[in-house]
């Protein structure tokens, strides 16, 4: 082991070490949206930031909040306590959140607003989020991983052009399929602003890192190879080049059949499966390629009980032995009772 590696802690961290082989024993543990509105200490920490992008850009709050989970659950990492829409409220295009809608952006309708959004803009606008970074890597133990995140560049995209959240990506897609030139502006500029974003959390401490392409699901051949793989693809030749050492994790949620060879064709060490994904076949094709993390539905851990503890020991039963990180299919859900996940942590230590 060099020096650099035992000085990082990413080197000490069982995380961390689910990327190199399999884990003995149980495996490592942390939860998509592990901190959030299921945790009422979280709901009391947003109402004293004022809103939730108040409490994105306070450090000391967001440490706060990012520390939480990990102070009631035995979790294996902390998640940086962010969004991945602060990209494009720093580059020029700027957000909110409305009760009961969700993100609100001004869209994007041509070129000439790609071009007023700005990466050096950005990069100061999102100072505070690397200052809080820096904290909670101060403030964690050594043993326990730092997840920085961004979004992927389609996903981000999804919103900057339908200006919400959306079903059937009508705008994204249209500018996908028929304007690709216009199209690839924009993604280039997602591109050099997630480098950027992602490097300066591993500069300020993180030890991993995920890209989020929730909405990669939505595609066909020729748009997931184009929008999906070959932005990620670019993101993460560029971080291996400066941080060979940092675990590069993509969860492309609904990628399907399309998990086989991914994680070779994108350069990443590991893939986020979603609860669809068949046990059995990510066991014998992508666990052999690469880490898998998952893959709980949300859904189930909100129900709790044996019907949680079945499709929990199904999980481990189908992927231990193999390089594994365990965590959910997609986020927590608001509405989930903390106890049910004090009750996954400990079955899956193998202490329930
Ligand atoms: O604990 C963590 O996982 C870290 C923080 C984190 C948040 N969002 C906090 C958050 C992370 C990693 C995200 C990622 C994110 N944000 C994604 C990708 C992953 C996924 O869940 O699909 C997406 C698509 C977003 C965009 C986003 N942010 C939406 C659509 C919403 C509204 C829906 C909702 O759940 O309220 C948010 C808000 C948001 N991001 C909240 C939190 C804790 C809720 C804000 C609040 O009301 O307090």
């Amino acid at each position: 082991m060099s020096v650099t590696e035992i000085n990082s802690p990413a080197a000490t961290t069982r995380l961390s070490a689910a990327f190199r082989a399999p884990t003995a024993g149980s495996p490592p543990i942390w939860l998509m949206r592990q901190a959030g509105r299921y945790l009422p200490e979280y709901r009391a920490t947003r109402a004293e930031a004022g809103s939730f992008l108040d409490l994105c850009y306070n450090p000391r709050l967001a440490v706060e909040v990012a520390l939480q989970p990990l102070r009631r659950f035995d979790l294996d990492a902390a998640i940086l306590f962010s969004d991945i829409l602060v990209i494009p409220d720093g580059l020029g295009q700027p957000l909110r959140f409305e009760e009961g809608v969700g993100p609100v952006l001004m869209r994007l309708e041509d070129t000439a607003d790609v071009a007023r959004l700005s990466l050096e803009r950005m990069r100061a606008h999102l100072e505070p989020v690397y200052e809080t970074v820096s904290r909670l890597r101060a403030e964690l133990p050594r043993a326990v991983s730092l997840i920085g995140f961004s979004g992927a560049p389609w996903t981000v995209a999804t919103y900057m052009l339908e200006g919400r959240g959306s079903r059937e990506f009508h705008l994204a897609k249209y500018w996908a399929y028929a304007r690709p030139e216009d199209f690839r502006v924009l993604v280039d500029l997602l591109v050099e602003a997630t480098v950027s974003h992602l490097s300066a959390q591993v500069d300020a401490g993180a030890d991993v890192l995920q890209l989020f392409d929730t909405w990669a699901g939505v595609f066909d051949d020729r748009g997931f190879a184009a929008w999906v793989e070959d932005p990620i693809r670019r993101i993460v030749a560029r971080l291996k080049a400066r941080y060979p050492q940092v675990p590069v994790i993509v969860f492309a949620r609904g990628a399907g059949a399309r998990l086989a060879g991914l994680a070779q064709r994108l350069g990443a060490d590991g893939l986020g499966l979603d609860p669809t994904v068949p046990l059995a076949w990510a066991r014998e094709t992508v666990q052999p390629e690469t880490t898998v993390q998952g893959n709980l539905d949300p859904a189930i851990l909100r129900i709790g009980g044996e019907a949680m503890e079945r499709a929990i020991d199904d999980i481990l039963a189908a992927w231990r032995g193999g390089r594994f990180i365990f965590n959910l299919g997609h986020g927590i859900l608001p509405d989930t009772p903390p106890q049910h996940v004090a009750a996954l942590v400990r079955r899956v230590r193998g202490e329930a």
